[in-house]
């Protein structure tokens, strides 16, 4: 798998996202596998997969504590392709103890707080969508953040041992937006307030101008801005 890397980024350099995304598919079946935050690169990617009927499964991760936006969001875009989307939900086993002992709110209290929430309501159903799979498509991109300036095309993901393919990773923010009108594709709208990357309510806020993209994620850190989904690097 992990040796594969090269050969496969050779063979899909210059296909277009919907080819490589199709070419995937057809080297792993039933092991192609999409997670959607519902965010405008997601949409683009969702779009293709729908649009072209490929064999990639779209999933989201329900941390429970989501905007009403982005739920409204899920259902339309489910409607809209008349396409299932799976959910996975943080393990009661995990979630329950740490809402008893530090109740709703206790990542504004510690990073270690704010990190043991994003594990339990991101990282480990993550990794119970990745089991099984031998690719996660992202919709990330690199021009959203210092860290993500250093995401390949193609990667290895030690976390999850799988290959993890980044579509749109040297898309500009311009070329997405354009994506979306073209093919009026349905959108967050949070996105008409000010909002750019939208995570969950209580850790998410609008940007103002001249911001950093990300600076609404996590406003009251000064870390790295990521919940351990992906890697930093
Ligand atoms: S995050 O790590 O800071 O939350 P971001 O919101 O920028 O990530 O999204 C980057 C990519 O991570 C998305 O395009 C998506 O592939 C994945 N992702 C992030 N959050 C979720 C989620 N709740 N469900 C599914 N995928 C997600
Ligand atoms: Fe918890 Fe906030 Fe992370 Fe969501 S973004 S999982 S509410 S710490």
């Amino acid at each position: 798998m992990k040796e594969d890397l090269k050969s496969i980024e050779a063979q899909i350099a210059d296909l277009s996202i919907e080819q490589a995304m199709a070419f995937l598919a057809q080297q792993f079946p039933n092991a192609v596998k999409f997670s959607s935050a519902f965010g405008q690169e997601d949409q683009v990617i969702t779009d293709v997969i729908f649009k072209n009927k490929l064999e990639v499964e779209v999933f989201t991760l329900d941390t429970g504590r989501l905007f009403p936006e982005t739920y409204e969001l899920i259902e339309k875009t489910r409607s809209r392709y008349n396409q299932n989307i799976k959910t996975y939900y943080p393990s009661p086993q995990s979630l329950e103890p740490m809402v008893h002992e530090k109740g709703l709110f206790s990542f504004y209290e510690s990073v270690e707080n704010r990190k043991q929430c994003c594990y339990i309501r991101k990282v480990e159903p993550l990794k119970r969508a990745l089991k099984d799979t031998k690719v996660w498509i992202t919709g990330l991109r690199a021009s959203q953040s210092e860290n993500r300036q250093n995401f390949g095309l193609l990667e290895w993901d030690d976390a999850n041992q799988v290959i993890k393919y980044n579509p749109l990773l040297n898309w500009s923010f311009d070329q997405m937006i354009d994506y979306l009108k073209v093919h009026n594709v349905p959108y967050n709208t949070l996105h008409d307030k000010g909002f750019i990357s939208i995570g969950c309510q209580p850790c998410t806020r609008a940007i103002v101008d001249g911001e950093d993209p990300r600076a609404g994620r996590w406003w009251w850190e000064a870390s790295q801005k990521e919940c351990g989904l992906h890697a930093v690097k």
